[in-house]
């Protein structure tokens, strides 16, 4: 029986800006991704003894069944290859980035049970337009690359260099389902200044660090401006993590933020300081 185990990585937003509403009912963004070594495991083996699909969960509870992007992903693939008649697919997926989190976790699920089954089927297939049916981060997470400016709804992707950095991720407890939150943006974006100019990326220099960042310019999201009057659990995880330092965000939507060091140890200093202040405190890298 043919077996990949493979790491599915979650993602930072470094800066997040919502520069309009689509005619296909998406947004447009612009955005920096980064990779980082918190990431799910996900073992996808061809297996004659599976009829269809076979998904088994373990680690954070999640769907062991076609709601989940995994599963959803494996579908698509065996759609669109003509594998119906062939061996059916088990994966075992263990989950360590939570969901909903802003860290992209259920679309790099997709993307490496799509990039694991192209390579144990030897079956030579794009799987950019699966990754954008799948999902809109998806696309970030088949690119090899560690990090991207993104925009589009996601699917335009310029790689970019960053340095490498450590960082300290906080969960505020909050559910806030993505949908909701770009809904906000529909309703409230006449609110929001222009505050996230990452727009001329072009002009950055990358890959160096600046003025304490591994990242050249202001880390706001447009999100944390239209959710933290409403999401007490947010305001409060945004003002303690401001009062230790400059260098901290929020991934996408949320409910996840993150701090960026350059150490280690600085980074170890602050997983010190938030654990036990909130739900959920974890420290990684770039990665
Ligand atoms: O593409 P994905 O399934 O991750 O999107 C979830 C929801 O988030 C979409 O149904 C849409 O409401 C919203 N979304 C959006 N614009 C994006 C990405 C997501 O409006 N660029």
């Amino acid at each position: 029986m043919k077996k990949i185990s493979i790491k599915a990585p979650a993602k930072l937003n470094l800066g997040l800006r919502i520069t309009g509403l689509r005619e296909d009912g998406f947004h447009s963004l612009e955005s920096v991704f980064s990779k980082i070594t918190l990431s799910d495991k996900i073992t996808v083996s061809l297996d004659p003894s599976v009829s269809g699909i076979s998904l088994r969960c373990s680690g954070i509870p999640s769907p062991q069944n076609n709601s989940n992007l995994a599963w959803k992903a494996a579908q698509l693939f065996m759609d669109e290859a003509g594998m119906e008649n062939l061996e059916g697919i088990r994966i075992t997926l263990h989950k360590n980035i939570p969901s909903p989190g802003g860290l992209g976790g259920g679309s790099s699920d997709a993307a490496a049970v799509l990039l694991a089954l192209m390579k144990l089927t030897d079956i030579e297939i794009d799987l950019g337009p699966m990754g954008e049916q799948l999902g809109s981060d998806v696309p970030f997470f088949l690119l090899p690359e560690q990090a991207a400016f993104v925009t589009g709804r996601g699917e335009i992707l310029t790689p970019v260099h960053l340095p490498h950095f450590h960082c300290v991720l906080v969960h505020s407890g909050e559910n806030v389902p993505t949908p909701m939150a770009f809904k906000l943006w529909d309703e409230h974006s006449g609110d929001l200044t222009e505050a996230c100019p990452i727009s001329n990326y072009t002009a950055l220099n990358f890959g160096v660090w600046h003025e304490g960042k591994p990242f050249p310019v202001k880390l706001d999201n447009h999100f944390l401006t239209l959710l933290h009057s409403r999401h007490p659990g947010m305001a409060r995880t945004a003002e303690e993590l401001s009062r230790l330092t400059d260098s901290w965000g929020l991934s996408g939507s949320g409910p996840t933020f993150y701090t960026l060091f350059r150490s280690e140890a600085e980074a170890k200093e602050a997983e010190e300081h938030l654990t036990g202040k909130f739900p959920w405190v974890f420290r990684c890298q770039s990665g």
